[in-house]
């Protein structure tokens, strides 16, 4: 039988010409989304635990059936490096809880105000909006706590850790920037620049987060860090370039989320700014920068070349 996850997995890379080299991605998303999944589950605090209602507002968005490509990328990245299990995976589920927290808040009322998220109503629609900003927020605090205790690495990598996630779930250059800026440009015309620094920013910081923890992780040197930091900036923008992309391009249905969004809230997109086929080429081309910036390193990087495939290609 074919599980929810499965299922997911299968729709969002669905395309008429399937290669062997996609099938290899859709099986690799399958058993490292089961290990995130698991990681996760051990995680969250349990419903039975007081008070439940916040418990259960958690894993309702965890569990909604989201990608989790940024532990993905983190943990292809870690094993690339023979990074451990037991500081990787906690460390790549951090950023799911981060990630998860920020489409919570991203749905308000107050933000994008959306109904609909990872085929499910959204959690403020469940639980109310008191109880979604809190969702958001525990999220967010036992992203750090399960940093901080994590087993394994040195004490100086765990440091390192932290502050690259915490830099990258802040306010520079980074994710709630980022937002701040998607708000703000709501209805106003951008420049090509502000566009990429708003996309940068607000979901590329994420992504790069995750392929450079997943190299500090499992000891990449200085060298290499700067090599995977680009492959991480570009597949970070490429991923929002095919987000605006989707938004446009695909049904309701095939997201899980509400489609044509970004056009009727007047949302900078790459779309707005260069149409569908300006947004086409970009991405593209954000995707043979990505795999060429690995070219320099000495390492099975396969995966990391499909996944910055898949992100341009998905169809989800
Ligand atoms: C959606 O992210 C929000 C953006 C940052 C563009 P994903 O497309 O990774 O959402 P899930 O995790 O699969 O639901
Ligand atoms: C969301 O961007 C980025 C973050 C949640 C940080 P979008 O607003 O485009 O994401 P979707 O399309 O609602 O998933
Ligand atoms: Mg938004
Ligand atoms: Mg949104
Ligand atoms: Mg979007």
């Amino acid at each position: 039988m074919v599980n929810q996850r499965e299922k997911k997995v299968l729709k969002m890379t669905q395309s008429p010409s399937r290669t062997e080299r996609s099938i290899n991605i859709i099986e690799y998303f399958q058993k490292k989304g089961a290990q995130v999944d698991a990681w996760l589950e051990r995680l969250l605090p349990a419903v039975s635990e007081a008070p439940s209602l916040i418990h259960e507002a958690m894993r309702y968005s965890i569990f909604a059936g989201g990608k989790r490509l940024r532990p993905i990328l983190a943990i292809a990245t870690g094993e690339a490096f023979n990074a451990e299990e037991r500081t990787l995976l906690p460390a790549a589920c951090s950023l799911e809880m981060i990630h998860t927290y920020s489409l919570i808040h991203d749905d308000l009322p107050a933000m994008d105000n959306d109904d609909l998220r990872r085929g499910m109503p959204t959690n403020h629609v469940v639980f109310g909006e008191g109880m979604a900003i809190l969702a958001g927020d525990a999220l967010l605090t036992q992203a750090f706590r399960t940093l901080a205790d994590c087993e394994g690495g040195t004490p100086q990598r765990k440091l390192r850790v932290l502050s690259e996630v915490a830099s990258a779930a802040g306010t520079v250059n980074s994710l709630i920037g980022g937002q701040v800026l998607d708000l703000q440009f709501e209805g106003k015309s951008v420049t090509g620049e502000q566009l990429e620094s708003i996309h940068r920013a607000k979901t590329g910081a994420l992504i790069r987060c995750a392929v450079r923890i997943g190299a500090i992780v499992g000891g990449a040197d200085e060298a290499e860090l700067r090599a995977l930091t680009v492959y991480g900036e570009k597949a970070g923008l490429a991923f929002q370039v095919a987000d605006d992309l989707l938004d446009e391009t695909a049904t309701s249905e095939e997201l899980g989320k509400t489609a044509g969004k970004d056009a009727a809230s007047h949302k900078a997109t790459y779309i707005a700014l260069y149409g569908i086929d300006g947004a086409r080429e970009m991405a593209d081309r954000l995707y043979h920068e990505a795999v060429a910036a690995l070219n320099s390193i000495d390492r099975e990087t396969i995966m990391l070349e499909e996944i910055a495939r898949f992100i341009v290609e998905r169809k989800s």
